[in-house]
């Protein structure tokens, strides 16, 4: 299997909104050469340049430095091309359909190395899945970027029944040395870690909506002037040994019992896309958007994550 030391070549199958901020993403390691295949012509280095615009206007990356990164990508719609046969790592991130990963692997495993490293960044479908055909499923994780996918550190890798470890283990070193924060999902469950951890609460929001205990607005306010405040300095675990777990203990004893339960998506959910009400997609969704809001909404992220992420003491 093949070594961090061994990655040079990466191959990125699916050049769009995901796959183009990956590209990007990979060149931070200065020994990594990346190719970008999709079936359709796309400007890489126009998404990058447009994804990258706020980090280069704010002087966190120079010119200089983006000019050499895109320097080296390279851009290809044809599977034959031999920079295709010659990766050393793939991160795939075509259209999330199962049979279109299936066949994008298939046709991949027939061109690269056998000892090539294969990774899916779907957002919700099993890598034990989507590599069930493959002849060597050993060599094959999971990587889940995160949107945008340039910006947030987190990468869960998650591995499936036939993982090899050495393979988790040099995505791993591989996704550090790109100044990310890789997390080893052990077992392949829906929602893999993260997910997980955020639907549980969109859950409990929504049937706090839903109940009329509090409005949309309100819900929201609550999280980002409480817990939401202090999460990525006190996170949930720890924050669970900060209070002690006797009283983690006493707290799920009474409150538990209380909490959204259910299995099935909320009544509420399905009514509003009933109702046409699909979000910033429609201009409402739990509250009402304007277009100015929604591009405030946005860039303001943005901003947001770049001061967290270069500007915060770590
Ligand atoms: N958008 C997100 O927020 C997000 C977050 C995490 C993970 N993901 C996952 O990343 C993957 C890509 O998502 P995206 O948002 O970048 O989608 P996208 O639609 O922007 O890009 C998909 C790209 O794949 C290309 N493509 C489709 N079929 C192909 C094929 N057979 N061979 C080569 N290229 C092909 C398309 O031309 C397109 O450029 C999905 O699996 C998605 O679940 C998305």
């Amino acid at each position: 299997m093949k070594s961090f030391q061994d990655i040079k070549e990466i191959l990125i199958a699916g050049g769009g909104l995901m796959g183009k901020n990956i590209a990007f993403v990979m060149t931070q390691n200065p020994q990594f050469h990346v190719t970008v295949y999709d079936l359709f012509p796309t400007d890489v280095e126009a998404g990058i340049r447009t994804s990258t615009k706020q980090l280069v206007d704010g002087g966190y990356v120079s010119e200089a430095e983006l000019a050499e990164r895109l320097s080296r990508i390279y851009f290809t719609t044809d599977m034959d091309d031999p920079a295709i046969a010659k990766a050393d790592l793939v991160i795939e991130a075509v259209f999330e359909d199962m049979k279109v990963k299936r066949e994008t692997f298939a046709k991949l495993e027939a061109r690269v190395a056998e000892d090539c490293i294969f990774c899916t960044n779907s957002s919700v479908m099993s890598p034990s899945e989507i590599s069930a055909e493959l002849k060597h499923r050993e060599r094959f994780v999971g990587t889940h970027f995160w949107n945008p996918g340039h910006l947030i550190p987190l990468v869960e890798v998650i591995k499936t029944d036939a993982t090899d470890d050495g393979v988790a283990e040099t995505v791993m070193e591989v996704l550090s040395s790109v100044g990310k924060k890789p997390c080893l999902c052990k077992k392949d469950v829906p929602g893999f870690i993260a997910n997980r951890l955020q639907h549980a609460l969109w859950r409990e929001a929504i049937s706090i909506v839903e109940h009329g205990i509090a409005d949309a607005e309100t819900v929201d306010t609550a999280i980002k002037n409480s817990f939401g405040l202090r999460l990525p300095q006190l996170s949930a675990l720890e924050n669970s040994d900060l209070v002690g777990t006797q009283l983690t203990w006493n707290i799920h004893s009474y409150v538990l019992p209380a909490l959204e339960d259910s299995h099935e998506p909320s009544p509420l959910l399905k009514k509003m896309l009933d109702e046409g009400k699909l979000g910033f997609k429609s201009g409402e969704g739990f509250m009402k958007w304007t277009p100015e809001q929604i591009a405030k909404c946005n860039a303001d992220l943005n901003a947001y994550l770049i001061h967290m992420l270069y500007e915060r003491k770590q």
